[in-house]
């Protein structure tokens, strides 16, 4: 007998959905599933001021396949240059739900990001004051720090000193991927979150780099230790409404992925939520998988919860395909490496 799961829609709170045919491919893997998603803003050039995310927004909508319904979240990205009454602006028209913070040369198109944390106090005193959240890539940048710890250091070194001199600023730490980062968010009083993409629940180091380099599992924050993910995995499925889900689903075709210098993301869109929903299940926590994908992000956005509902049905394994072609080329899809027994629909 097959087993069924209702929950109420999910969002996807941090998601990559370019531009061009790129976007126009990724789209409806992410409309097929999701009501809505925070867009991440890091195009070349990058989406900087509110009339450019108008447009990108209307890019978006016109790249939705007829029939589909999926609200983008749309968000600024941050340079020392960006004006304060411009975010408050675009915020306050309802186009905005946040800004995000780069540190300048952290990931993929962060060039224009932040250097001197000081020269962005203006605009994060202006959003803590109409509670406009900061979406952070948290990870220094300082090439004598190993890359497996660029997260913990960021807390210590950007993140805590940045909440301290901001007070009543919301900030979500994005694609957390360490115990340091866990233990952080548990212990703010209020006004931080963070994301968990579905990848980093299931994957360590090891499935990177043991027996031979896998491109598709290299994305930034890259993937930790075993005891990290178990940390995650602890902090997605314990109910706790600090944690949801961000995908961080990053598209690159798959000649970027495989050259000698690949391109970090891992694209996730088309079959997270039958992941979750395996990870879930192991940990005896499906009844928890609602509040990590649909009710935590708009709580903490100041959201509704969507009124639409997803159904995922328990039965013979389901297979997705490996890629998706995206006129740019193939892109592949993420290989949790065990099989999923849950499929969206009834
Ligand atoms: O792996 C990643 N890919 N991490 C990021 O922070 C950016 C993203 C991208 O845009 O490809
Ligand atoms: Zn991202």
């Amino acid at each position: 007998m097959s087993r069924t799961l209702t929950i109420r829609r999910p969002d996807d709170w941090h998601l990559h959905l370019r531009d061009g045919a790129m976007l126009a491919a990724v789209l409806p893997e992410t409309a097929r599933h999701f009501a809505r998603a925070i867009v991440m803003p890091n195009l070349v050039p990058p989406v900087v001021t509110g009339a450019q995310a108008a447009a990108y927004r209307d890019r978006i909508l016109a790249a939705l396949p007829e029939g589909m319904r999926f609200e983008p979240l749309m968000t600024l990205y941050l340079t020392e240059d960006t004006d304060p009454d411009d975010v408050a602006a675009a915020a306050g028209s309802g186009l905005v739900r946040a800004v995000k913070l780069y540190p300048a040369g952290a990931t993929t198109n962060s060039a224009s990001g932040v250097q001197d944390f000081n020269r962005v106090r203006p605009v994060l005193e202006r959003m803590a004051g109409i509670g406009l959240p900061l979406c952070v890539h948290g990870e220094v940048t300082d090439p004598q720090v190993d890359i497996f710890d660029r997260e913990a250091v960021f807390i210590d070194r950007v993140l805590d000193p940045m909440r301290r001199a901001t007070p009543g600023l919301k900030v979500v730490m994005e694609h957390v991927t360490t115990s340091e980062a866990v233990d952080y968010v548990k212990g703010a009083q209020t006004g931080l979150a963070a994301t968990i993409t579905a990848h980093h629940l299931v994957i360590n180091r090891n499935h990177i780099l043991a027996g031979g380099i896998r491109p598709h599992y290299y994305c930034l924050p890259v993937a930790k230790r075993e005891r990290h993910r178990r940390a995650l995995v602890g902090a997605a499925t314990g109910g706790d409404a600090r944690f949801f889900l961000g995908t961080d689903s990053a598209p690159h075709t798959d000649a970027r992925k495989q050259q000698a210098c690949g391109c970090a993301g891992c694209f996730t869109a088309t079959n997270t939520l039958s992941v979750l929903a395996e990870v879930f299940e192991r940990e005896s926590a499906l009844d928890r998988l609602e509040r990590f994908t649909s009710r935590n992000g708009p709580a903490f956005y100041g959201l509704p919860v969507n009124e639409e509902t997803l159904t995922l049905t328990r039965g013979a394994p389901v297979t997705y395909p490996e890629r998706i072609d995206s006129g740019d080329g193939p892109v592949t899809v993420f290989d949790p490496g065990f099989k999923l027994h849950w499929k969206v629909g009834a």
